[in-house]
């Protein structure tokens, strides 16, 4: 028996030291220690053995019980903090590494010259409205004295969505709106998207950005409309930006100009920028049509407006001498970073 013992013990502690995870230790545990282990086996034998024999055997079955035992619990701990010193090593920071670089969202240059636009307006006391983009053909073009077959619509090439359904080709529609809803003193401007089928090039896109502005008072003149857009100018361009009134054509007003911005490039001498004109073309406007005010139920006798169409990307590329519309639209972070 103690043989056996020491036998046992021998074993166990060699099959100890190959022991390395806490699910085999158990199972160790229980095949030396447990009620069905080996080292029970052999104390139920005690029994057979004389009274000077048993205290002997007694010790030392308990000496091997006990050894064992702390054997298991050393092995126990070792392997825990074995465990640890592996979880500790995978979750390590290294402080001093260098950190990934976040890039930083920024406002679109679009938005930012908007924005500039609007506060110009808020100031001198203008609402902000909107309009909806699928808009109809009566305040798209009929509503601002564009009768089918007129030809100024052909310079703006519509999407059509049915005979009487479009997509709104200028926020000029937004002035029909207007006017029908409010009541003079109006002094709005709305800005918004519009969309002509064209093809994409350096100045031209299927979808782009105006903002339309409306006036309508009693004595309003085609000097009121000349400061307004003087200032916005002085604003947008600073105070040394020049700009001329040129005479043009829009069916909706009476008379009608285009507003011409002197080249910064070259101050109005003529460069490759301005297409050697000296002056690059901003916007259109003049006074609202008499017959545009009566349609909308307000008496051209006695009150008179003006109205103006700027296009966003035009002036925002002014500004900032982008030469080329797709740039706007691209979305490429090393384009929008340096604004
Ligand atoms: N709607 C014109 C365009 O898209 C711009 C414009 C011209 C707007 C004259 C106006 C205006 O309000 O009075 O080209």
């Amino acid at each position: 028996m103690k043989e056996q013992l020491n036998r046992i013990e021998g074993s166990a502690k060699k099959e100890l030291s190959k022991i390395s995870d806490p699910k085999r230790l158990e199972e160790f545990r229980v095949k030396f220690l447990g009620k069905k282990g080996e080292l029970t086996q052999i104390l139920k034998q005690m029994g057979k053995l004389s009274a000077e024999e048993r205290p002997v055997i007694g010790q030392l079955a308990n000496k091997v019980r006990s050894d064992i035992e702390a054997a298991v619990n050393r092995r126990r701990e070792e392997l825990k903090s074995a465990a640890e010193q592996m979880r500790l090593a995978a979750e390590t920071l290294d402080v001093t590494m260098p950190g990934k670089m976040q890039k930083i969202g920024r406002s679109h240059p679009l938005d930012v010259t908007l924005e500039q636009v609007e506060e110009v307006f808020l100031g001198m006391g203008f609402d902000i409205v909107e309009g909806p983009e699928v808009e109809t053909d009566h305040y798209c073009f009929e509503a601002l004295n564009m009768p089918k077959h007129h030809p100024a619509r052909d310079t703006q090439d519509t999407f059509y969505i049915n005979e009487n359904v479009l997509l709104r080709t200028q926020t000029s529609s937004v002035q029909i709106r207007t006017m029908e809803k409010m009541r003079p003193p109006i002094r709005i401007i709305s800005p918004g998207r519009v969309y002509r089928s064209d093809a994409v090039d350096a100045t031209h896109s299927p979808l782009f950005h105006q903002i339309e502005g409306l006036v309508i008072d009693k004595g309003i003149t085609m000097a009121d409309l000349k400061g307004t857009l003087e200032l916005l100018m002085k604003r947008l361009y600073g105070e040394e930006a020049r700009v001329r009134f040129r005479p043009h054509h829009f069916p909706y007003t009476e008379p009608s100009a285009e507003v011409d911005l002197m080249c910064f490039n070259c101050h109005g001498k003529g460069c490759s920028m301005c297409k050697q004109e000296g002056w690059v073309e901003l916007l259109g406007s003049g006074m609202v049509h008499p017959k545009v005010l009566a349609d909308c139920g307000i008496d051209p006798e006695v009150y008179s407006g003006f109205a103006f169409g700027i296009g966003l990307e035009r002036i925002t590329m002014g500004r900032y001498s982008i030469n080329d519309m797709r740039l706007l639209y691209d979305n490429d972070m090393r384009f929008l970073e340096q604004f």
